[in-house]
């Protein structure tokens, strides 16, 4: 089948007997123009995906209309938005990028007085706001916000939608991008489609995936993962209501959807627009990697997952194109690379690097971290990653088995060496964290703990032991100065760059004791920020520094695009990478890892390209004919050419 040539007879069969809003000549011919463009992608993945049903083509003219609809609704300003972003599409490359994720409760109380925030965002210099999912969701564990109920309403502590709507134009006019969640997994089981299922409506039950008995469930669960055993072994859960197992990759109350079937894409389709329409900018699309299920496979990375996710893309082409797709795919490296492409997820989190940063400071060794950047940090040059060190998941050592073994490391044996470091249960280890969903079929857990108490920075207090502190210091500052210029958006995690320290209050919490994760998901108080003030204080050592490199960066355009290149050092202990854009800069970054002083053959300066170097962040100059490059304990240094 020519499959363009069928794509052009549907669509003008669909244009001929549509019945779309009435939409102004202007707004109607541009509408077509992107719809032309972008169908015969769209086409394809649908077809690829639910082209063998009877009612393939009434499913279409359902989208196309849903699509005319969502557009026809798109405020001017955002529309004008999407004009901007089509001249500028790679935006998210700025020098000038910084991201920051929040609990808009935890942040500020709720939507109103996030706008009075604002300037502090803007002091630290974000340019991009992941609002943690703040839609309506079950009282009590609602998986902080990951198990929605309504898409179209705000969660009723956090205020409502025209809050929603107000603050995302404030943070647009402060020029910060509105990041939102598109939790398209799974609804919560009070969303009305879980409850119609659960009252019997056959139509609804097909929006899930629900079984009468364990037959196949128990197929499918030979080869499933289990992402959350400490709540609940297994991937499925009994559903008295209706009588019936339903899919719950995660908790019993978030209900996988049913993506085999295409009232549910459409369905989708209709919220996620909505969603674009509130004015952000980016969507992060949580746990992207569960949607497609496929008897005999573990049901994640599925083919047909990337195929509804590019299909997913299109229908923002034609609608919202203003707005960028953001990959959680927390999987093996590999799979995560697959997800990043201009008509996939333009970003991805880039859980790699994370997880060997933590890697690197347990060992104070970076081959590990080396080796699998220079496999896998490249990605298309139309996409960015975004580079974090903590957020509010937990940490998983997902590093490539084949990567480590060849440098004599044994996967298995190494991430419970991870786990042992960072719960403290490592003789030696600075770091203060929490073991999270341990498995006890098989001994794996993954780790909790708020970056400054990974870090050392809560040991160190403790034990009132100043050097302890300045290495702590030291060595967040270092990991942040990497997000900060490897390439991409760096994102911070709110809180840490106050330097806060674990909250174990959540272990009296009925709601959040069973959930480890609670630990780093920390309340903003007015004396965090004061402590910050001190300049005596660890946290004003932390918040001072993380600002100068905050703005070292956005005034150094080799910051932003650039190639970059993992370089070798020959000490172990030190990461380096240069970077280089077309306009003639270079950047060299060293970083130490350990709490050694550190040497180096000043060969490695050759990168550079010249004479003289500077290590903007202290300013001091290094010249390449010295011999060697000396690093203090956990220094990071960014070079550039003396003349830049
Ligand atoms: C994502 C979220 C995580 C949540 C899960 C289920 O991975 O980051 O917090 O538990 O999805 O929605
Ligand atoms: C697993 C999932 C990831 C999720 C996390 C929550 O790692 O792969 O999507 O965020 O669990 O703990």
């Amino acid at each position: 089948m020519n499959i363009l040539l069928e794509s052009q007879r549907c669509l003008d069969r669909l244009l001929a007997d549509e019945s779309w809003p009435q939409m102004s000549q202007a707004a109607r011919s541009v509408f077509e123009i992107r719809l032309r463009k972008e169908f015969p992608k769209l086409f394809a993945k649908l077809f690829a995906l639910y082209g063998h049903r009877y009612d393939f083509y009434y499913y279409l003219q359902q989208l196309l209309a849903s699509l005319a609809q969502a557009y026809h609704e798109r405020p001017r300003a955002l529309k004008l938005k999407d004009k901007q972003r089509l001249v500028d599409p790679h935006w998210y490359q700025s020098e000038d990028m910084l991201g920051m994720a929040c609990y808009v409760d935890l942040f500020a109380g709720n939507i109103k007085q996030l706008k009075a925030k604002i300037p502090y965002l803007l002091d630290l210099g974000v340019t991009y706001l992941h609002l943690m999912p703040l839609y309506d969701s079950p009282k009590g564990d609602s998986d902080g916000g990951y198990a929605v109920s309504d898409y179209r309403k705000v969660n009723e502590q956090l205020g409502t939608v025209d809050d929603l709507k107000e603050l995302a134009k404030a943070l647009e006019k402060a020029g910060i991008s509105l990041v939102l969640d598109f939790v398209f997994n799974h609804t919560s089981d009070e969303h009305r489609w879980a409850k119609a299922a659960q009252a019997g409506e056959l139509e609804y039950q097909e929006y899930f995936h629900m079984f009468d008995d364990r037959t196949i469930p128990d197929q499918y669960e030979q080869h499933l993962r289990e992402i959350f055993p400490q709540v609940r072994r297994g991937n499925y859960t009994w559903n008295e209501k209706a009588n019936k197992w339903v899919w719950t990759t995660f908790n019993s109350f978030q209900w996988d959807l049913n993506y085999a079937n295409p009232a549910v894409f459409n369905a989708i389709t209709e919220e996620m627009l909505f969603l674009a329409n509130l004015g952000c900018e980016a969507l992060r699309l949580d746990a992207l990697a569960f949607i497609w299920k496929e008897m005999g496979t573990n049901c994640e990375n599925q083919d047909k997952a990337h195929t509804l996710i590019q299909a997913f893309n299109s229908c923002l082409q034609i609608t919202a194109p203003a707005v960028v797709f953001k990959s959680e795919a927390i999987v093996h490296p590999d799979e995560v690379l697959k997800y990043i492409a201009k008509d996939e997820c333009q970003l991805s989190y880039n859980p790699l690097l994370m997880a060997l940063i933590w890697e690197s400071l347990a060992t104070r060794n970076t081959q590990l971290l080396s080796q699998s950047m220079r496999k896998s940090f490249a990605i298309s040059p139309d996409c960015a990653w975004v580079n974090y060190v903590r957020c509010h998941d937990d940490i998983g050592w997902t590093f490539d088995d084949d990567v480590a073994q060849q440098l004599g490391i044994n996967g298995h044996d190494h991430r419970q060496f991870l786990n042992q470091f960072y719960t403290g249960r490592f003789a030696g280890s600075f770091a203060s964290g929490v073991a999270f969903a341990e498995n006890p079929s098989n001994g794996d857990c993954r780790v909790c703990g708020s970056l400054a108490s990974l870090a050392g920075l809560e040991k160190a207090i403790q034990t009132n032991n100043p050097q302890h502190i300045q290495h702590a210091v030291a060595r967040i500052l270092m990991i942040h100065s990497i997000i900060l210029s490897i390439g991409g958006v760096p994102l911070l995690y709110s809180g840490d760059e106050l330097g806060l320290l674990n909250d174990y209050s959540y272990q009296q919490d009925n709601s959040k004791q069973h959930d480890d994760r609670w630990v780093h998901r920390i309340g903003l108080t007015t004396q965090a920020i004061e402590q910050a003030n001190h300049p005596q204080s660890a946290q004003y050592a932390i918040s001072q520094g993380l600002k100068r490199l905050i703005n070292l960066r956005q005034d150094h355009t080799v910051f932003g695009q650039s190639a970059t290149t993992i370089v070798d050092t020959n000490n172990a202990h030190v990461f380096a990478f240069s970077r280089h854009n077309e306009t003639g800069e270079h950047l060299l970054v060293l970083c130490n890892f350990s709490e050694n002083p550190q040497r180096l053959n000043s060969q490695i300066l050759h990168s550079l390209a010249t004479q003289a170097c500077k290590n903007i962040i202290n300013e001091q100059l290094l010249k390449t004919h010295d011999l060697h490059i000396e690093m203090q304990p956990y220094e990071a240094m960014w070079l550039v050419n003396h003349d830049q």
